[in-house]
């Protein structure tokens, strides 16, 4: 993966951030093809589950988001497509993921969501799109966001979308 392939961003509010969620959202909706694996990393309290609500929005889900913290795993079904939201703070060991049965929710159309995804090293796929939030130095109350395309798929459609 290229550097050059890296964009950041200031997202500088909860709503602007909902709003990057909901155009990469519908971005991944358009692309037909093998699931997509996004890995969203940053602190607690980065903005992970907001981006993710924008991205369930775009799909179709109203209302709050809550990031599947004891339970790891919230499915959905929207639009003929299936969507998975993880959060994987949880996990103690990377081989607790395996009881989730990833596998076999990677079929062609689907979307997975990953909060943490580091917590589970070496067990998902390498990401479609890796998401990296990081804090504004304070009194700064927004977040940059690196996004990196893990093919040149992704890379076409993030430059076009991004332009
Ligand atoms: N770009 C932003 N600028 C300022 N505040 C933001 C931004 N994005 C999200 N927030 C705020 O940060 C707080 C935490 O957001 P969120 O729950 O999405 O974080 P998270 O990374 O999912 O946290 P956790 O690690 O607990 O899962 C919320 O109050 C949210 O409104
Ligand atoms: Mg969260």
């Amino acid at each position: 993966m290229r550097e050059s392939h890296i964009s950041s961003l200031v997202v500088a509010t909860p709503e602007a951030m909902r709003e990057l969620g909901n155009r990469i959202g519908r971005m991944l909706l358009e692309y037909q093809g093998p699931a997509l694996c996004i890995a969203i990393e940053g602190e607690l309290g980065a903005g992970k589950t907001t981006f993710v609500s924008g991205v369930l929005g775009s799909a179709g889900v109203r209302g709050p988001v809550r990031s599947p913290t004891y339970t790891l795993i919230e499915p959905y079904e929207l639009a003929g497509r299936s969507l998975y939201h993880l959060d994987l703070y949880r996990l103690t060991d990377p081989s607790e993921i395996e009881p989730l049965g990833l596998r076999d929710l990677l079929t062609p159309g689907s979307i997975l969501l990953i909060e943490w995804p580091s917590r589970a090293e070496g067990r998902i796929p390498p990401p479609d799109l890796a998401l990296a939030i990081q804090y504004l130095d304070p009194p700064q109350d927004g977040r940059r966001v690196r996004i990196t395309p893990g093919s040149p798929e992704v890379a076409e459609l993030l430059r076009r979308l991004l332009r």
